[in-house]
């Protein structure tokens, strides 16, 4: 791929639904095994030939620009551009003009996929455009944009999260577009725009051609918990295989476990663990963990089909299974930790509690920063 391209990431979204993880780390921040997930995606569009990339951002930006600095770590430039008060998916884009001078990708900054970007942008460049939007199939498509297109790839309807009953397709928009800077002509400055409830289909109804791509290829909104889980299940799995990253380093001291062989006492593949995790006697991994840099397992405790996070601990005779854990957390002896529960940041979990299942968990006192 040419040099020079340019790729916008939208990651300005509170990841409302991800609370309370996203308190104190913003949604592309969230680890996916280990990487902020932000960084996963960098390495991928490096990966493709993109050089530079605008991070449109705004809520806890410091923690991006605190990790990913000027991006060299990456190869790649990174240029920053906080909106004071969210503009929108649209409003963003147009807030960035002043940075674009060609062709540029756009990326939703929750969505992990296998998508080929280099071929979408062959496919652009056959078609001829104003754009290209990439698109999958799902089984429920009203949590989604509908994207309707005729039998030459034009795209004749865009309805955002429509009702179920009156969703006009099972393709959806899949959060990765290659546009054309004209399109950003069509957005109005100095006001919150969504491209999906106005600037898309302001363009459909255009003369000049948006195209749809639809792959076949693996794809997650990892914004909520369950999906943030199953992100990971299938990356275990080897259902999504991670890009190599920019920066190796990363990986240094982390373990894939996923044969049969148990090559740590304790684990149960399929399994990740980061750097310095020590599994105390007796203590079960697995299967379907993921044990964060410097956590602790101990005596006879046990973890499965859960995401700890970095220095996570999980006491003597503790259990947490299906569960979601920030930094730092603290799992008392003997607490069970249950299905669908989320714990934030530096949150306590005294010994013996049974936790419910689906509870959300918030160190005291529980701030919510803005
Ligand atoms: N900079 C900026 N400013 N970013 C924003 C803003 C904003 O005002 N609002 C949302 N974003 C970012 C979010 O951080 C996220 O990365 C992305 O835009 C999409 O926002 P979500 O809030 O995650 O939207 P969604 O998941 O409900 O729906 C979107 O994604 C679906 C695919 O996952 C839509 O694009 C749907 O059409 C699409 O199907
Ligand atoms: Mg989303």
């Amino acid at each position: 791929m040419e040099g020079c391209l340019q790729a916008v990431v939208l990651v300005g979204g509170e990841g409302t639904r991800l609370r309370p993880l996203t308190y104190g780390t913003p949604k592309p921040m969230v680890p996916i095994c280990g990487v902020p997930f932000l960084e996963r995606t960098l390495s991928r569009l490096k990966y493709a030939g993109v050089d530079e990339a605008i991070l449109a951002a705004g809520y806890l930006p410091a923690a991006i620009r605190h990790h990913l600095g000027d991006g060299s770590r990456l190869g790649m430039r990174l240029t920053y551009v906080i909106e004071d008060e969210p503009l929108g998916t649209a409003g963003a884009l147009k807030n960035v003009a002043d940075h674009i001078r060609g062709p540029f990708f756009v990326l939703n900054g929750d969505v992990l996929t296998s998508l080929d970007l280099s071929a979408m942008l062959a496919y652009h460049r056959e078609k001829g455009g104003l754009g290209v939007l990439h698109l999958i199939r799902v089984e429920d498509p009203s949590a989604f944009g509908c994207v309707v297109h005729d039998a030459d790839g034009r795209v004749t309807a865009f309805v955002e999260k429509p009702p179920r009953a009156e969703a006009p397709t099972d393709e959806i928009n899949a959060g990765t577009y290659l546009l054309e800077p004209a399109v950003l002509d069509a957005v109005p400055a100095g006001r919150i725009v969504s491209i999906e409830r106005e600037t898309f289909p302001q363009l459909v109804a255009g003369p000049i051609p948006l195209y749809a791509y639809t792959t076949e290829d693996y794809w997650i909104d990892i914004g909520r918990p369950e999906h943030y889980l199953q992100a990971h299940r299938d990356i275990l799995d080897g259902r999504l295989r991670l890009e190599p990253l920019a920066d190796p380093q990363a990986h240094r001291g982390r373990m894939w476990l996923r044969g049969d062989l148990d090559l740590q006492q304790g684990v149960q593949p399929p399994a990740y663990l980061g750097d310095d995790v020590e599994l105390a006697p007796g203590a079960t991994v697995g299967p379907y963990a993921v044990v964060g840099d410097h956590a602790r397992v101990g005596v006879e405790a046990s973890v499965s089909n859960s995401v700890l996070w970095a220095g996570a601990v999980v006491e003597a005779g503790a259990r947490v299974d299906g569960a979601i854990l920030a930094n730092n957390v603290r799992v008392g002896h003997g607490a069970n930790v249950l299905t669908g529960t989320v714990v934030g940041h530096d949150a306590q979990i005294e010994a013996d509690v049974v936790v419910p299942p689906h509870s959300r968990i918030v160190a005291e006192p529980a701030v919510a920063q803005t």
